[in-house]
């Protein structure tokens, strides 16, 4: 996606605090949007559960009004429903059905930063493939964060979300899975899209040092067929070329000395690092010990 410096930002402690606040909001209203959609839900009402959280917390929408030179972004969440793999427009046309499949995208700043994250939701009784594609897209992401530790490369991340798409296609019967190839992470901070931009394959060990004070977006996007895909008349929906459904998880990370934190998740990602063997030293958590009600201290 778009990236509007040349330069890797580096965050202070400050820094990194508000980002963490900016994730809290982030998590808050992806929950609440999580437990909103259902069949008969329009992704307008989503929409609509995501504004009163930003209100309520004070903070303001990456998204709204956010312009890739074909004018501005009309909502606070993208909702991508099936074939659409990202940007999809919220509207109260598109409306929720048993079985569909809805990947939402939220972000928020506070004082200035931005966090970034988005889930895929299950709507009802869902598919076998579709629950393995979210789950093997999740399941990426989360290995591609425990990749993001200080002294390694950016390309270590990339190589580990491919590496997982990969084993998860091999062993479901519905794989392999598409990795679509146009769109990626990035760096984020004083800008939701910054400096690097975060291929979802590639080698390991190449591009910029992974350093403490980067906070990137890792968001993979996978397909049940092939990964090509193209865009809708609106200027924004990308949907899969060939029709099949398409997952998408996204969380923003911050990197320290001792270990990566996920801003974007309410334990800083503690657990799921805890089962791939990566232990959150205290002192990633302490450091925002500053918000006595921050639930990932
Ligand atoms: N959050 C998306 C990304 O992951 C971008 C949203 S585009 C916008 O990078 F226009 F909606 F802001
Ligand atoms: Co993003």
């Amino acid at each position: 996606m778009r990236r509007i410096r040349n330069q890797i930002e580096l965050k202070s402690a400050e820094q990194f605090a508000l980002m963490r606040e900016a994730g809290l909001v982030v998590a808050q209203g992806l929950a609440a949007m999580r437990a909103a959609a259902a069949p008969g839900v329009s992704t307008a009402d989503l929409d609509e559960v995501g504004r009163e959280v930003l209100a309520k917390a004070g903070a303001a929408s990456s998204f709204l009004h956010y312009d890739i030179g074909t004018g501005p972004y009309p909502g606070v969440i993208c909702a991508s429903v099936n074939d659409e793999i990202v940007h999809g427009i919220p509207s109260p046309a598109t409306v929720l059905r048993d079985g569909d499949i809805i990947s939402i995208d939220y972000g928020a700043i506070v004082h200035g930063w931005h966090g970034d994250s988005a889930l895929t939701v299950l709507v009802g009784d869902v598919s076998d493939s579709a629950r393995a594609l979210s789950a093997a897209c999740e399941k990426s992401m989360w290995d591609g964060l425990a990749a993001a530790v200080v002294g390694g490369r950016l390309s270590d991340i990339s190589h580990a979300v491919e590496t997982s798409v990969l084993a998860s296609g091999d062993e479901s019967e519905f794989g392999p899975f598409g990795i679509v190839q146009g769109y990626g992470g990035h760096g984020i901070g004083s800008a939701m899209h910054m400096d690097p931009h975060v291929l979802n394959y590639g080698r390991p060990g190449q591009g910029p040092k992974l350093t403490a004070g980067m906070a990137l977006a890792i968001e993979p996007m996978i397909t049940l067929g092939s990964p090509e895909t193209s865009e809708l008349e609106d200027g924004w929906t990308v949907v899969t070329a060939d029709g099949s459904l398409a997952a998408h998880w996204e969380h923003t990370i911050a990197l320290f000395d001792d270990g990566p934190w996920v801003l974007t998740a309410e334990d800083g990602g503690r657990a799921e690092f805890a089962a791939r063997g990566l232990t959150l030293t205290a002192a990633a958590g302490s450091r925002f010990a500053q918000r006595a009600d921050d639930p990932g201290r």
